[in-house]
């Protein structure tokens, strides 16, 4: 953190030479289990993890936003703030800042000014760990309180969302919500029809593990709207708004009238909200022996169900499995799917022997290294006045 803060700040000074005048951040996250609930209306459970997005800032007196982003090789762009505002042919990273710009530029017309920006990141991309939902937050909220928009972090996180979907993503609300409502030391369930959040404690004797398959996974225009449309398709034929409204009995009852895909990937998202709601009691509670049976399970039904696992996630999870033994495992893909991470909780004297065991085991499964790393709950979105 410190780090990429500092070189982001420099970088700015050689930038524009000039100091900043404004600092934002917002985290990336991992989700404990819930997963393809959120855009169902479901139960989700996140938290923020120690890695996110960086951003300084300073009034440039123009109507532009001129912005620097030294992960994507020091590019460098800028674009008019309307309420219009077209995507960019190549520079996807400049789409999100676009996309949230002309949303609050419609929202607050004649209220956002000029602004120059430096980011710098450290959610490694494409592993599910949402550095795209950290990016749009950090920027939403740096907008939001430079230009005094008195939109609440919720609303930040909406417009958040609808960059995605203008960028050709039809994400769900969970990133960009727990990136700017994440709560040290808790991970928080979120409601995703009433947008209400819960506060769960991680138990101070637990470890959050996060493990990157390396595996990248490409979410636009792929596969995740695919599931989305199933879902949708499936709320229809059991007459609900949202698979949140169902449950398994109405599904089995309903099993005629709907092909086995559309089956098994409504009894993901029904019976995921359900484990979303006993593993919240037992994380709190520091019931690791309930809460391995559900991310287990939960992983279980991501792979045979809602078919979003690969095999090296797969293997990562039986690798982590059996090193922690039973009443031990709680493993499973986090994210999108398609790749990425995968999310164990794990006691800290087990630590060292799953360390072990994927070092030992993952290369021959993938051909490539996985890289571990441990994380606590943290804090969502910051922004400062410098
Ligand atoms: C991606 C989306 C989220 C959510 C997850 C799956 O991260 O951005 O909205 O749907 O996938 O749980």
């Amino acid at each position: 953190m410190t780090d990429i803060k500092d070189i982001c700040k420099k970088a700015f000074e050689e930038k524009f030479n000039c100091a900043p005048e404004y600092y934002s951040y917002a985290p990336g996250r991992v989700n404990i289990i819930g997963e393809h609930t959120d855009y169902n209306g479901g139960f989700v459970l996140p938290c923020a993890i120690r890695y996110g997005t960086v951003m300084f800032a300073k009034q440039n007196g123009t109507d532009k936003i001129r912005v620097l982003a030294l992960d994507m090789n020091n590019d460098y762009d800028e674009f008019a703030i309307a309420p219009v505002i077209e995507k960019h042919d190549t520079k996807l990273w400049s789409n999100y800042l676009r996309g949230v710009t002309y949303q609050l530029a419609a929202k607050h017309e004649g209220k956002l000014k000029g602004l120059d920006i430096v980011i710098k990141g450290d959610v490694p991309a494409g592993a599910g760990l949402s550095s795209s939902a950290s990016l749009e937050v950090c920027f939403g909220n740096l907008l939001n309180n430079v230009f005094s928009l008195n939109e609440s972090l919720m609303n930040i996180a909406l417009i958040g969302q609808s960059a995605e979907a203008y960028i050709g993503m039809k994400c769900g609300i969970m990133d960009q919500a727990i990136s700017a409502n994440g709560v040290c030391d808790h991970a928080v369930r979120i409601d995703c029809k009433s947008y209400d959040l819960t506060k769960v404690s991680v138990p101070s004797d637990l470890v959050i593990l996060i493990i990157n398959s390396n595996i990248k996974h490409q979410l636009v225009g792929s596969e995740y709207n695919d599931r989305r449309e199933s879902c949708e398709k499936a709320a229809k034929i059991l007459g609900v708004e949202y698979l949140r409204d169902a449950t398994m009995p109405m599904l089995l009852a309903a099993k005629d009238k709907m092909d086995d895909v559309t089956f098994r990937r409504a009894r993901h998202v029904i019976t995921e909200d359900e484990r979303v709601l006993e593993a919240s009691k037992a994380f709190e509670a520091g019931d690791l022996a309930n809460l391995s049976k559900l991310m287990y399970q939960s992983h279980e039904s991501m792979r045979d169900d809602f078919e979003i696992t690969v095999k090296q996630t797969d293997a990562l999870v039986e690798i982590v499995k059996t090193a922690l033994g039973p009443g031990k495992e709680a493993v499973r893909q986090t994210g999108g799917g398609f790749g990425g991470c995968v999310v164990a909780v794990v006691k800290p004297e087990d630590v060292q022997s799953v360390k072990n065991a994927i070092n030992a085991q993952y290369k021959a499964v993938s051909g490539i290294d996985a890289t571990i790393f441990e994380t606590k709950a943290c804090d969502g979105a910051t922004f400062k006045k410098l």
